[in-house]
């Protein structure tokens, strides 16, 4: 089939290579001409692991092609793939649509054929339904302009993976417009015929399976770390009682690890803006919950700092600190909404010297936090350092020698903000160690 996919960041370059992989010729469309020039010589704009050479393979191949204009676009197929960002508003929790709106605003006036406008960004409930009647009255197509949803779950580090190989497939249909399921089902033969399971829905259904699913997750991250801090109230060990809680197949064990909590691009923002839609629904009590969902994720943060300070002597003024992490999460170099360079900021604020090190985030971090250090190498970044903070779980950082780390420190001190550095071993080479949630 001819796609075209638009916006190129995350989702829609992971989505328009994926497209291609599974036959289709996929056109990528995005407002920024540099992005576009990178893409087509088959350069990535941030790291995702596999997704520079499949990107490579199909610009190769020529079934994948990028260009910034949506004339070429609505000329090229009939079926469009919305993938652009849907960011925190800057004056309040709701979800930010202007891109989401200009994409339709945009390509409609050029749809002069039957064609389908396929959601994927994360929306408010209701805004299918709200470009379904924007789209009708804008192209000159009418109503032969149709809008689908089909939501996105893919998770950063493993996108190329998820896409190709979905959980679940959701299909929110206009039934005025029953068709479009079966465009959509030739979309995704591939992973159909696999047997990956698909819901096929209405609308606002469709909207909120992926509100719905961020939510869960969230709520299940701070549930843990609810418990943990439990656990240094009473000095039980939330690593061990998450692990118990794993076995009842009920609970599971994933997304029960107990850090510094949740950042990225989707779920801290995901659940500000569904519980502000939902109070403009009348049904804000409905999700009241999520406001301490998001309470509590952020208090973790604020205990890593009380611990530096606490094991800094009180405080971190003048003190050098190795932030181990910039990244929200491991094999990303994603910064938005990092615990990791929040922290590392905050401590920054209190006035020590903070040298950050990250395998693949730093250029971006340098951007957005000019005012911090920056090491190329872990060991380099705890050069002299008073405390070292491990914020995000890179393999790397659990490979390292603690003897190794021993010597170039000014103090051995660590806090693991992820449970996940060997505690033991790094107390035997002398290390005193604070993990969250844990003796
Ligand atoms: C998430 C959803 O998983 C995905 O389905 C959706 O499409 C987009 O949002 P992503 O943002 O890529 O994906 O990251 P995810 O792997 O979900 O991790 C989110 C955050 O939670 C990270 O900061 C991670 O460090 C943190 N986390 C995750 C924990 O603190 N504990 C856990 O047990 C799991």
């Amino acid at each position: 089939m001819r796609l075209t996919v638009i916006g190129t960041g995350y989702l829609g370059a992971t989505h328009a290579a994926c497209m291609a992989e599974l036959g289709h010729e996929v056109l990528g469309v995005d407002v920024e001409p540099d992005r576009i020039a990178a893409l087509r010589s088959g350069r990535l704009p941030f790291y995702e692991p596999g997704l520079d050479e499949l990107v490579a393979k199909h610009v190769a191949s020529g079934r994948l092609r990028f260009t910034t204009s949506y004339q070429e676009a609505a000329a090229f197929a009939d079926v469009h793939f919305c993938c652009v960002g849907t960011p925190q508003r800057a004056d309040g929790d709701g979800a930010d649509l202007r891109y989401v709106d200009a994409v339709v605003e945009t390509l409609a006036p050029f749809l002069e054929r039957p064609a389908i406008v396929v959601g994927k960004s994360t929306v408010p409930v209701g805004t299918a339904a709200r470009l379904s009647a924007r789209l009708a009255e804008l192209a000159p197509a009418g109503a032969a302009a149709r809008i689908a949803w089909n939501p996105e779950f893919l998770r950063e580090g493993y996108a190329v993976e998820d896409t190709l190989r979905p959980d679940r497939l959701v299909f929110g249909i206009d039934p005025a417009a029953p068709g479009t399921e079966a465009v959509l089902r030739e979309v995704y033969a591939t992973p159909l015929a696999e047997g990956v399971p698909v819901v096929v829905t209405d609308f606002p259904t469709a909207e909120l399976v992926k509100t719905a699913a961020n939510a869960f997750l969230a709520t299940k991250i701070s549930f843990i770390n609810a418990m943990a801090e439990v656990c240094e109230a009473t000095d039980a060990d939330v690593t061990e009682l998450s692990r118990a809680l794993s076995f009842d197949t009920r609970i599971g064990g994933r997304f029960l690890n107990a850090g510094v909590g949740f950042g990225g691009g989707c779920l801290p923002k995901d659940i500000r803006a569904f519980r502000a839609r939902a109070e403009e629904l009348g049904a804000g009590r409905a999700l009241a919950f999520l406001g301490e969902v998001d309470a509590i994720n952020l208090r973790r943060r604020d205990r890593v700092v009380a611990l530096a300070e606490e094991l800094c002597g009180g405080e971190v003024t003048g003190r050098r600190v190795a932030v181990w992490g910039a990244a929200f999460k491991p094999e990303s170099d994603d910064i938005r909404d990092s615990p990791a360079l929040d922290v590392a900021a905050r401590l920054r604020r209190r006035g020590a010297q903070v040298s950050v090190h990250d395998p693949r985030a730093l250029d971006n971090a340098r951007k957005r936090y000019p005012e911090l250090d920056y090491a190329t190498g872990a060991l380099a970044a705890a050069q002299g350092a008073d405390l070292v903070v491990h914020l995000t779980e890179w393999a790397e950082y659990r490979t390292l020698d603690p003897h190794a780390v021993a010597e170039v420190v000014s103090a051995p001190r660590l806090i693991d903000g992820r449970n996940a550095l060997d505690a033991p071993s790094w107390r035997a080479a002398g290390w005193t160690v604070r993990p969250l949630g844990r003796p």
